[in-house]
């Protein structure tokens, strides 16, 4: 290989390793609140760092940057404003938003910086994330759900046949966009959101702001998965949904919990479980190897789990009868009762 060409390789291997920087120049930006800012008007480097109470010389330095990155524009000499193309994205008051998912991922970006220490055992992630979630930054995650992949729900509504079921109980289920996007689809459907109570309120929200035809089929039950107990959230129900949860928990934890949520199922009935769908050796492909490393740096136990391990709980669990829709990144792993 020529000696350019090699250049040019190790000019890749390093740029590899240091793509947090391009990374971690955005998630400062909205962390600092200067996208927000500059979706009310184009500021100075000095009115910015005036208004947010931040260091001139950091503000210049992050703005050029991220000016460089075509994040920012830099006109009249001084003043930075949003790119017009960027600007739904950046505005926390458009409807296209994506400001709660940017701040969510701001906030992983935390736990990730200390995955050296997850790794030697000197913290739980768990725990440091407990004490570090405030409403502020929990409500930014509930809606981050819809932000960080949106229209998805429309297409697993699409997916999913559903017509003999008239009640869903949607655990752990974000703002609740999944089950709004079904209750469109079904009209007579009814639907059980049941999270812990804070996160419910952002649920109450979103799905309140719906037509009364959709929204006066909800009810919202506070609920926790890993309480032992028999849960009484008003079931049974023809369909459970549990999307994006089991990542958060242990193997052992979610036997459990496909164990008690089969216990909640009609007779017929069928669980629904959607997660990132890794191969049997856990290494591929990289979303969902990544996405367990996320799951390393933010939670105890938990991690991805192949469709060949939801369907062993779930034959654990009495419901023999499986069938798996491909979703990608993701797989629903469909159990009967
Ligand atoms: C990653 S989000 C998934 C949201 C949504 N289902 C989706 O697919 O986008 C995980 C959800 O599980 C909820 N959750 C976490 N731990 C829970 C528990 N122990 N019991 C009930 N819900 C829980 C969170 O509050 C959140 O709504």
């Amino acid at each position: 290989m020529s000696s350019a060409g090699q250049r040019a390789r190790m000019e890749e291997f390093m740029a590899r390793a240091g793509a947090f920087r391009e990374s971690r120049v955005i998630l400062v930006a909205v962390e600092l609140g200067i996208f927000q800012t500059l979706a009310k008007g184009p500021l100075s480097a000095e009115g910015l760092a005036r208004q947010l109470r931040l260091v001139p010389r950091a503000v210049t330095t992050v703005c050029n940057a991220l000016v460089s990155l075509g994040w920012l524009k830099k006109k009249k000499g001084d003043a930075y404003s949003l790119p017009r193309g960027l600007r739904p994205l950046l505005d926390p008051d458009s409807p296209h938003t994506r400001v709660h998912g940017l701040l969510h991922t701001a906030y992983v970006f935390h736990s990730w910086a200390q995955l050296d220490a997850v790794a030697r055992g000197q913290v739980d992630p768990g725990e440091t994330r407990g004490k570090r979630r405030t409403r502020e930054s929990n409500r930014n995650f509930i809606l981050a759900m819809q932000e960080l992949s949106p229209g998805r729900e429309h297409e697993m509504a699409a997916l999913l046949d559903l017509s003999d079921c008239s009640t869903l109980c949607d655990v752990g289920p974000g703002p609740g966009h999944y089950s709004v996007a079904l209750a469109k689809k079904y009209p007579r459907m009814r639907f059980t959101l049941v999270d812990d109570p804070e996160s419910l309120e952002v649920a109450r929200d979103y799905v309140g702001r719906m037509p009364p035809a959709i929204s006066s089929r909800f009810t919202y039950v506070p609920g926790d998965l890993l309480r032992k107990k028999k849960p009484d959230w008003g079931g049974p129900f023809d369909a459970i949904l549990l999307s994006n949860v089991v990542h958060i928990f242990g193997e052992e934890e979610n036997q459990a919990i496909v164990q008690r949520l089969a216990g909640m199922l009609s007779p017929r009935g069928v669980l629904i479980v959607r997660d990132f769908a890794i191969n049997d050796e856990h290494t591929a492909p990289p979303v969902a190897a990544l996405f367990a490393v996320n799951m390393l740096a933010n939670t105890s136990r938990g991690g991805c789990y192949s469709e060949r391990q939801v369907r062993a709980w779930m034959a654990g669990a009495g419901l023999s009868r499986c069938k798996t829709l491909d979703f990608p990144p993701s797989y629903l792993v469909l159990g009967y009762k």
